[in-house]
């Protein structure tokens, strides 16, 4: 059980959180405790954390999200952690304060979820991982994980390179990671060295997170650029990091895309034109439109129905000519 000095730190976490609710033009109106909204009593309410707007991704993810809440009548408490993990585990204990019919969250970083994990699961509040998962040895601390193998994602990055790269004597790489210790910068690493190991050619000689951000990638590919003599690829964890190197090698006079060979996660629009443009070699997709997914696992969850533990999201991978085909009808 929650202790009297837990619930009132809770309650004054969830009356500044309710502020920031409003302040960022969430879903609907806050719900009051004991469940049900403003509106419809048999509507589910719908906690949702979101990590943060740190990318393109991440703003078709929400909208995605929203979006499908509206069209399923989901009353949707949103909030935006950005990129704090203590700001998710504060938005959680306000939803489990409202006493909120679910609670879904794309975890920022990988570990330290047990305790608001184990608070959620003692209110009999189910609890939906969306994106990112959670390093928890207690599966039982959430229904369902809905997102992409990031691991799969950086084996593809990987392979693509080992087979565009055959034949070249020294292939030096320098990688731009994601938000450290998150999901996708752990797994994108872990499956992108996986598969070059046996290449024999190819060497990672720089690594350094530009934490999803093009401001963060921009400015770790100046210092890159300061202090490798010689780089061949850059494997950026997402589009964003990969267009803010664009503007650095750009910016030392040099083609980006030719002089310096680039490889992305994600295909946003933003990515697809620098890939058609030919700034970008090789884009490996991660769908960001989970909206629909997760609403209708939230409504088998809040009915007490069984879910598959791991629901997987299609995806794709993308050339410059594939890429300048399907542009035009990019959504995001
Ligand atoms: O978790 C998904 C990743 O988070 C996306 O690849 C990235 O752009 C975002 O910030």
């Amino acid at each position: 059980m929650l202790t009297t000095t837990t619930r009132a730190a809770a309650a004054a976490a969830a009356a500044t959180l309710v502020l920031a609710l409003s302040a960022c033009g969430s879903g609907g109106d806050a719900p009051a405790a004991g469940g049900g909204a403003g509106g419809d009593d048999d509507a589910i309410v719908m906690g949702f954390a979101q990590v943060g707007a740190e990318s393109g991704w991440r703003t078709a993810n929400t909208a995605s999200i929203q979006q499908a809440a509206e069209e399923a009548g989901v009353e949707l408490q949103f909030s935006d952690a950005q990129q704090r993990q203590e700001n998710q585990i504060q938005a959680i204990r306000s939803y489990i304060q409202q006493q909120v019919d679910v609670i879904a969250f794309s975890p920022v970083v990988e570990t330290g979820w047990d305790t608001v994990l184990q608070e959620a699961k003692r209110a009999q509040i189910p609890v939906i991982l969306t994106d990112r998962a959670v390093d928890s040895q207690d599966d039982t601390l959430y229904e369902t994980f809905l997102g992409s193998d990031f691991v799969l994602e950086g084996e593809k990055a990987g392979e693509w390179l080992v087979e565009n790269t055959q034949g070249e004597d020294q292939v030096n790489v320098v990688e731009l990671q994601g938000t450290t210790g998150a999901a996708p910068a752990i797994d994108r690493k872990e499956g992108f060295e996986s598969a070059i190991a046996d290449a024999g050619n190819i060497e990672i000689v720089a690594s350094q997170t530009g934490d999803f951000t093009r401001s963060g990638g921009r400015e770790v590919m100046e210092a890159f650029l300061q202090s490798q003599p010689d780089i061949d690829v850059v494997y950026a964890h997402n589009d964003d990091m990969g267009l803010g190197a664009i503007e650095a090698i750009e910016a030392a006079g040099k083609v980006p895309g030719q002089d310096i060979r680039i490889i992305t996660v994600d295909a946003v629009k933003d990515g697809m034109t620098a890939l058609s443009e030919g700034k970008i070699n090789f884009i490996v997709e991660c769908n960001p439109l989970l909206g629909d997914q997760l609403m209708e696992l939230a409504e088998q969850v809040v009915a007490g129905e069984e879910v598959e533990k791991r629901v997987l999201v299609e995806e794709s991978t993308f050339t410059q000519e594939q890429a300048a085909e399907v542009l035009a009808d990019r959504q995001y």
